[in-house]
């Protein structure tokens, strides 16, 4: 009976392992069952992943948000230049720390739901370039936006975002 009851789990563990995913999260818990004190120093290691993750993401939806702001400024028909340098200078503010924002095992393995691929750690130059060229841009358009130069400024925002695009086509989901 006991035998029966065996291979009924582990044909339906086989069952779940072909339809994909199973295999993992098995090999995961028999992997950590038996050491309390290694799972405990694992979670909390991954607790300070996940708010890594989690400021970023909110770091970027701020970016988000601040570049919807300014655009819809810029096409009111009268520009609003405070409220524009005022979130250029957030944006700029954000380029400067975002090489700190995506550290060695912050990508999909962390378990956290992200949009950050893995070419991101697979190809560190060209991530870096990425980060590079938006800070260049981001701090050029702080400058035009500060002036209160409006066609200086579009100018500027066009550049800007054609970063943000860039950097999203090479090393984040696709999902727009
Ligand atoms: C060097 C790369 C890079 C640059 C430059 C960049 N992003 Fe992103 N962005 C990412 C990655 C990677 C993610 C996914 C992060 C995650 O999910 O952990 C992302 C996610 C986002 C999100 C979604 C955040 C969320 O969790 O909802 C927004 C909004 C965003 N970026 C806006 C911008 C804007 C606006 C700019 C330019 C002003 C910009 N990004 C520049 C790489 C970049």
């Amino acid at each position: 009976m006991k035998k029966v009851v065996f291979g009924m789990i582990a044909g339906s563990a086989l069952m779940l392992a072909a339809c994909g995913g199973a295999e993992e999260d098995v090999a995961t818990s028999d992997a950590e069952a038996p050491a309390a004190s290694v799972t405990t120093e694992a979670s909390a290691a991954n607790a300070e992943i996940v708010a890594v993750i989690e400021a970023r993401q909110d770091n970027l939806k701020e970016m988000g948000a601040s570049m919807r702001a300014i655009s819809e400024s810029m096409r009111s028909g009268s520009p609003d230049s405070a409220l524009i340098s005022e979130k250029a200078d957030i944006i700029a503010a954000h380029s400067q720390t975002m090489p700190n924002w995506f550290p060695a095992g912050s990508g999909p393995e962390a378990g956290v739901e992200t949009e950050a691929l893995p070419t991101i750690w697979e190809n560190p130059e060209g991530f870096a370039e990425a980060v590079s060229n938006f800070q260049a841009a981001a701090v050029v358009f702080q400058t035009a936006a500060a002036s209160g130069d409006m066609a200086a400024t579009g100018g500027a925002l066009r550049t800007l975002g054609g970063t943000c695009g860039a950097c999203h086509d090479d090393f984040r989901v696709d999902d727009d």
